[in-house]
């Protein structure tokens, strides 16, 4: 076993720090009040080469490996959850189940623009009324010749005014298959495609979120991912890229939280000595820092397991379920430090206790988490070995 990072994971850590400190933060702040979302952090995000992490290089991709991106992901959510939620759509949920599930074809047709950011992609699984219980969607997807014609709304669907393509997952109008969903590669561009941004969020005020509409859509059947009937394992499979990512990232609002308390409690003075010298500051600042190391192994475990080809389902719902709780708390922590500086927007807390807020609820909630937790240690769930893995690393060139 080898804890040490490499030094590309050194240089992916620091260059995406830089990255948030330079290119997201400056304006924050206003877009999160105005809860604007800004288009043009995703060219960013492409000229600095962050959309193409755990991408082969033979698909234009980095050729790095999946504990590259989930350092990324840290950094990134470091400076602000809006951008961290860019890489779980674009490179986990979309990216990486093209990558499992593609046929060679598909990769070599899609993996390359997606890789250098020239095209995005985004993830559509959830509906108004399929959130948790996420077999229970309605979207269908019906053969006709060549092709199949999708109707349907999905709901809480991020980047979904700005991404290029989808993978979206639907159920079979007219199938003999065991299990009756599919999934498909959908373009924007699309007759019948439509998008509508959703407002009034609690937190990721600068990232977009929306709806997506499909009415009689024709896709061509060479779109579908996977085989008719393969639907909610792609799905799955997707979550199990997107949790990685999101936990990944709690680690980062931890971080962050840490990096605004401490320098806070070092500053603020109470009865002539500054806060930090406080027990009950201590405490709360040596649990987070409890937090953020869990939570690091917790998620290097999962990007190993990643780079190995190996299941990783149950470690990464673990690695997301606990990450997500600790970053909350964490940031509770943090607003209880700065008092009353925290309940507002001159202090950065306030916008970590609102964001990560949301991870504890998309990609699977806190509760669904502990349910599936259990499962597993009573015997009911069982991870077996996948019939689609993900290229182990290092990447056959
Ligand atoms: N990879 C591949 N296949 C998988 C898999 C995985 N990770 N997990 C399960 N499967 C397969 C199983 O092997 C099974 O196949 P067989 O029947 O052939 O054995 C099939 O899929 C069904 O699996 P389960 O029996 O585990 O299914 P379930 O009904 O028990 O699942 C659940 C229940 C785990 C709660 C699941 O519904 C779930 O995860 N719900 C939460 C949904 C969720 O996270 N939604 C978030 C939406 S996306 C989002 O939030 C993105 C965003 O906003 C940005």
């Amino acid at each position: 076993m080898d804890f040490r990072l490499t030094a590309e994971h050194e240089l992916i850590r620091e260059s995406s720090y830089k990255f948030g400190q330079q290119e997201i933060l400056p304006g924050l702040r206003e877009r999160d009040r105005a809860a604007q979302s800004d288009r043009t952090m995703l060219d960013k995000m492409a000229a600095g080469g962050i959309m193409g992490l755990a991408i082969p290089e033979k698909y234009n991709g980095s050729g790095t490996d999946y504990i590259s991106l989930g350092i990324a992901c840290e950094e990134l959510e470091r400076a602000d959850t809006s951008a961290r939620v860019v890489m779980s759509v674009h490179s986990g949920l979309h990216c990486m189940t093209l990558l499992q599930w593609g046929t060679e074809e598909q990769r070599q047709r899609w993996l390359p623009d997606l890789a250098t950011g020239k095209r995005v992609g985004a993830f559509g699984l959830t509906e108004p009324n399929a959130g948790s219980d996420a077999a229970s969607l309605k979207t269908t997807a019906r053969k006709d010749g060549d092709s199949y014609i999708i109707n349907g709304q999905k709901t809480w669907i991020s980047l979904a005014d700005y991404a290029d393509q989808f993978l979206v997952i639907t159920r079979l109008a007219e199938t003999s298959a065991k299990a009756p969903f599919a999934a498909f590669i959908v373009d924007r561009n699309t007759p019948g495609f439509s998008s509508r941004a959703l407002h009034g969020k609690l937190g990721v005020r600068a990232g977009n979120t929306g709806e997506i509409f499909f009415e009689d859509m024709r896709v061509p059947a060479d779109c579908m991912i996977g085989e008719e009937g393969d639907g909610f394992k792609v799905a799955m499979s997707a979550l199990d890229h997107g949790r990685y990512t999101v936990a990944a990232g709690a680690v980062g609002i931890i971080t962050a939280c840490l990096d605004a308390s401490v320098k806070y409690a070092n500053e603020r003075s109470v009865q002539g000595e500054v806060i930090g010298k406080k027990q009950l500051v201590q405490q709360m600042i040596a649990s987070m820092v409890q937090g953020r190391d869990i939570g690091r192994l917790l998620y290097y475990q999962v990007g190993w397991l990643k780079n190995e080809g190996l299941r990783h389902t149950r470690e990464c719902s673990m690695a997301k379920w606990t990450n997500c709780a600790a970053a909350f708390d964490a940031a509770n922590k943090a607003v209880e430090i700065h008092g009353a500086y925290g309940f507002c927007d001159e202090f950065p807390v306030e916008r970590y206790f609102r964001n990560s807020r949301g991870a504890m609820i998309y990609e699977g909630t806190h509760e669904i988490h502990t349910i599936v937790q259990a499962e597993y240690e009573l015997g009911y769930r069982v991870d077996r070995p996948l019939a689609h893995t993900l290229p182990t690393y290092p990447f056959e060139v």
